[in-house]
């Protein structure tokens, strides 16, 4: 017998497995690595056993009908620790909700992985280091939410071109340097800058150093003088008709 007669069956048995083996692993093991960078004091991870197919039953957690993790819903858990590169692996997560809590340490770039992340929720922590210019690749984002942190270094500009983007808030970090108005930045006020002492820029109403001060309004011209009026010139005299009357005689 030929030897490739001997496993005709194995690629089926494999593509059998897939369901479970493609994204059940993988994602568990990437939020099963998170929890353990976690402090989880009121202890809401419990349910995070790293032993079950995958994650989808996990409290907290929400999957699709493939069982591929698409929010993470850990707002005000009383969770402290970091944040951890494998979140990155989770491809189909939508809402990472992390939200009021006391993680410290950096956003990995691994996060600009996430492509199809829709709200990214990390306001009110300890967070520190940099914005990622990575996180310009999420090009699916629509809420952006970093505030009351310790964020340091510039905006990366890499955000303005996130079109979908809706809102921003930023407010209450320590970043600095001029704040982007292009792109979907076009969009945002004051309001999700504020709290930022080394910001600068139109949009913050405070000159950058080393850079011409705003352009100034355009000098109030007067409204130029309207045309001598001409005066329309006199009707010409009527001309009088022909003197028809009949002689008297
Ligand atoms: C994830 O992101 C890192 C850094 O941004 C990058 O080097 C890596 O190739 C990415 N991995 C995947 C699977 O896209
Ligand atoms: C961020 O804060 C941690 C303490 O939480 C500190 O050890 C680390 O050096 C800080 N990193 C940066 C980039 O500021
Ligand atoms: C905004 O301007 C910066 C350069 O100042 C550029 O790198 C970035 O791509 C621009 N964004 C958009 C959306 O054009």
């Amino acid at each position: 017998m030929p030897p490739h007669h001997v496993a005709w069956w194995r690629p089926l048995f494999l593509i059998a497995l897939m369901p479970i083996g493609v994204f059940g692993n993988l994602e568990g093991d990437a939020l099963f690595a998170f929890r353990q960078s976690l402090i989880d004091s009121s202890n809401v991870l419990q349910s995070w056993d790293s032993t079950l197919v995958n994650p989808c039953t996990w409290f907290h957690v929400t999957c699709n009908a493939e069982n591929s993790v698409v929010r993470v819903d850990l707002g005000n858990a009383g969770l402290s620790g970091t944040l951890v590169p494998q979140l990155g692996l989770l491809s189909n997560l939508q809402y990472l909700e992390l939200y009021s809590n006391d993680l410290s340490g950096v956003i990995p770039v691994e996060l600009g992985n996430l492509t199809a992340l829709v709200s990214l929720d990390l306001y009110q922590n300890n967070l520190n280091g940099t914005i990622p210019d990575s996180l310009g690749q999420l090009s699916n984002l629509q809420f952006l939410r970093l505030n009351d942190n310790s964020f340091t270094g510039n905006i990366p500009v890499s955000l303005t071109t996130i079109t979908g983007l809706q809102e921003l808030d930023l407010s209450y970090n320590d970043l600095f340097g001029e704040v982007p108005t292009n792109g979907s930045f076009s969009l945002f006020t004051s309001i999700s800058f504020v709290g930022n002492k080394g910001l600068c820029g139109a949009v913050v109403g405070k000159q950058c150093p080393g850079q011409p001060p705003f352009s100034p309004p355009p000098p109030h011209t007067a409204t130029p003088p309207l045309p001598p009026h001409t005066a329309t010139p006199p009707l010409p005299p009527p001309s009088l008709p022909p003197d028809t009357t009949p002689s008297p005689y």
